[in-house]
């Protein structure tokens, strides 16, 4: 092969298996002092069937300080030290599902069902191919990280929501970023949207695309100011705080409540149907999710990057509400 091309110098370093990779892990419940950065072995096969994706970002997202704070309970099969983190977005390790090595992609991680996974703050992961889709090059990877769990929880509450032509929605928590996916959905199939805003966040929200933007307030100032739109009610509520069975007020008689609450969805009154959406991994759903971000159907909003040794100092800012608007992402 007289064509081939040769260095005239030779390599001094060789990428050995088992490098460290930095990994954040949570060694009890507690505040953000809890997390602490370590360095771990990288993941070696066999991995079970598993694929390897090397993370760039993660981001930060309410459960993840709930579960730091011992606010979800005892993790079944979770001893410390625990490694949080649903979204990811990097590039593969191993090739498989249809993927080459070094192919960008974006996941989630169902956390809470995965007993044998460590989570995304880490340099990391392995997962399984139905948890992955290929991230196009036009999409950052912080931003990338925003999607997976958000997008597909938006997705499949609006899918939950069984939409007809003609509908009426209200979606809580329009501001952030379940509310914000769900919001785009709903408006890009031409439904009329009622979403509520947080402070200061009105004209982002109509930016969306939404109908009418309502103020975030009391849920009863919140029902009546749906009623002077649709005195009997809308046809359907989108509940993405979750502002919980108070907001079941704002569903007409017949009509439907979809909560993000999952587990613990109210109850039924006046024949509304309610049904709680507790979010699932779905590769063929993200891909549609991303590219819908690609070609700008869908939005996202980063507050801020933030190196993942400092995961503790990002969770700090969320907690306090001192990050600012949108999701903070952790990069490696
Ligand atoms: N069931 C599932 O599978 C699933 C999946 C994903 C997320 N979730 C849950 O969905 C919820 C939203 O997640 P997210 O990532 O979208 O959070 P986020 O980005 O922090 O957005 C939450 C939104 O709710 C607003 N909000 C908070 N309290 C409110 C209140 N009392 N009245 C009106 N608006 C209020 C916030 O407004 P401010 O900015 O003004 O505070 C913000 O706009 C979280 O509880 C999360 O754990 C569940």
């Amino acid at each position: 092969m007289g064509h081939e091309w040769r260095p005239t110098w030779t390599w001094e370093t060789t990428l050995e298996a088992g490098d460290d990779m930095k990994t954040i892990e949570l060694s009890a419940y507690g505040d953000e002092s809890v997390l602490g950065l370590v360095e771990r072995d990288s993941l070696e096969p066999p991995l079970d069937g598993r694929l390897r994706v090397r993370v760039e970002a993660r981001d930060v997202n309410p459960v993840d300080l709930a579960t730091r704070a011992g606010a979800m309970g005892n993790i079944p099969n979770r001893p410390f030290p625990i490694v949080l983190g649903w979204d990811f977005a990097g590039t593969m390790i191993d090739a498989g599902a249809g993927l080459a090595i070094g192919q960008r992609v974006l996941g989630m991680i169902p956390w809470f069902a995965d007993d044998q996974q460590q989570g995304s703050y880490a340099e990391e992961v392995t997962v399984q191919p139905g948890w992955i889709a290929a991230l196009p090059d036009s999409v950052a990877f912080a931003a990338a990280s925003t999607m997976p769990a958000n997008g597909l929880a938006a997705l499949q509450a609006v899918e939950a929501a069984a939409i007809q032509p003609g509908d009426t929605v209200l979606v809580t928590g329009a501001s952030g970023a379940v509310g914000g996916f769900v919001t785009r959905l709903l408006v890009g199939r031409g439904k009329t949207v009622f979403a509520v805003a947080s402070n200061d966040d009105e004209h982002y929200v109509a930016s969306l695309g939404a109908g009418q933007v309502l103020k975030r307030g009391a849920v009863a100032d919140l029902v009546a100011a749906v009623k002077r739109f649709e005195p009997g009610g809308v046809d359907v509520v989108i509940d993405t705080v979750p502002l919980g069975p108070q907001a079941v007020a704002a569903v007409k008689d017949g009509g439907r409540f979809v909560t993000i609450q999952g587990q613990r969805a109210p109850g039924a009154e006046r024949g509304i149907t309610v049904t709680g959406v507790r979010v699932k991994t779905d590769a063929k759903q993200l891909a549609f999710l991303v590219e819908a971000l690609a070609a700008g159907r869908l939005s996202t909003r980063i507050a801020g990057v933030i190196p993942l040794e400092q995961a503790g100092e990002a969770h700090r800012l969320v907690g306090a509400g001192q990050a600012g608007r949108g999701k903070v992402v952790l990069t490696s």
